[in-house]
């Protein structure tokens, strides 16, 4: 039997569901029963109601789904797939900004650990970060971890002050300018597309900014043929899908976030049969940072 066999059969056998983001391999994304960005694999992991549900991402991602589905077995294919921003964030910080503001809202990116959440007043993705923070009361924002998503929501809302955290994606962030000239002048006839964790410099140059699904929605309804794509790469497998007779060019072919990358067909078919890697949440962080994500879950509606 095929490990792909193996895994279509042992998912049945244990109730398990794969969940997806479009960073992963193609491999994963293509036996996977959701796929998507962050924002609709958090959305997903509340309605699930399979025993175990696989998180094909990083840790932030399968704690979230732990914190919003307490009842199901969550794991991780890879338990050290980690995401390097999600813990740039200095905790001291948010204390002193909410000593220094008395109407402060600490808005926090979805990328970060759980512990980081329990500080927060609400989570949001990089799919509804603007409608979320120009829909809260609060003037005074405290946007944790990513400085460069901050800075574009900063910008989106000019009404609101925006504090900003020196916090960056190693991928998004290692993108230039330079790049994008080079791309727009090998392909003239192409639309730039771009994920809000690149440097404000480079969102300018953009003509679409948006998270993965917004990249690849944009891209299929758009009646243009060829795109340069400013995010990590693995989110070329689906927009190729939806698109066999348009063109994608990388921006970087370096945009690679190698923790994405660890995981494999291998890995998913050990977990499912050792059952090995599963995420534990305390309750006590739980129930903290379950308050930020599900007022997410409802003010992004
Ligand atoms: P999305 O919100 O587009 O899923 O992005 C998640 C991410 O990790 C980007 O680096
Ligand atoms: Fe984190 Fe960047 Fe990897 Fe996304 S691409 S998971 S932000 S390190």
């Amino acid at each position: 039997m095929s490990t792909r066999e193996e895994i279509q059969k042992l998912k049945k056998e244990k109730n398990a569901v794969i969940l997806a983001h479009y960073y992963v391999n193609d491999e994963v994304q293509e036996i996977a029963d959701y796929i998507g960005d962050s924002f609709y694999l958090s959305k997903v992991a509340t309605k699930i109601d399979a025993a175990q549900i696989i998180f094909a991402g990083v840790s932030f991602m399968g704690e979230s789904a732990k914190i919003l589905n307490p009842t199901k077995r969550v794991f991780m294919p890879d338990a050290g797939a980690d995401c390097a921003m999600a813990h740039m964030v200095d905790m001291k910080k948010i204390t002193q900004m909410r000593e220094q503001y008395e109407d402060l809202a600490v808005v926090c990116y979805i990328n970060s650990t759980a512990e980081i959440k329990t500080f927060s007043d609400v989570c949001v993705t990089s799919a509804n970060a603007v409608k979320i923070v120009k829909n809260l009361p609060n003037k005074n924002i405290f946007f944790i971890p990513d400085g460069n998503l901050g800075e574009y929501v900063k910008e989106q809302i000019p009404e609101k002050n925006v504090i900003l955290n020196n916090g960056y994606c190693p991928i998004h962030a290692a993108m230039t300018t330079e790049q994008v000239k080079k791309a727009k002048e090998t392909y003239p006839d192409a639309e730039f597309l771009v994920h809000p964790e690149c440097k404000k410099e480079i969102l300018a140059m953009a003509d679409y900014i948006g998270s993965t699904s917004g990249i690849i929605n944009y891209a299929t309804n758009s009646e243009k043929t060829e795109f340069i794509i400013g995010t990590e790469n693995g989110v070329f497998y689906e927009l190729k899908k939806k698109n066999p007779g348009k063109k994608f060019y990388p921006l970087s072919e370096k945009g690679i976030c190698q923790d994405m990358k660890t995981i494999t067909l291998t890995k998913i078919l050990n977990v499912l049969k050792n059952e090995e890697n599963e995420v534990f949440v305390s309750d006590e962080v739980r129930q903290k940072a379950m308050r930020p994500l599900e007022r997410m879950l409802a003010l992004a509606e």
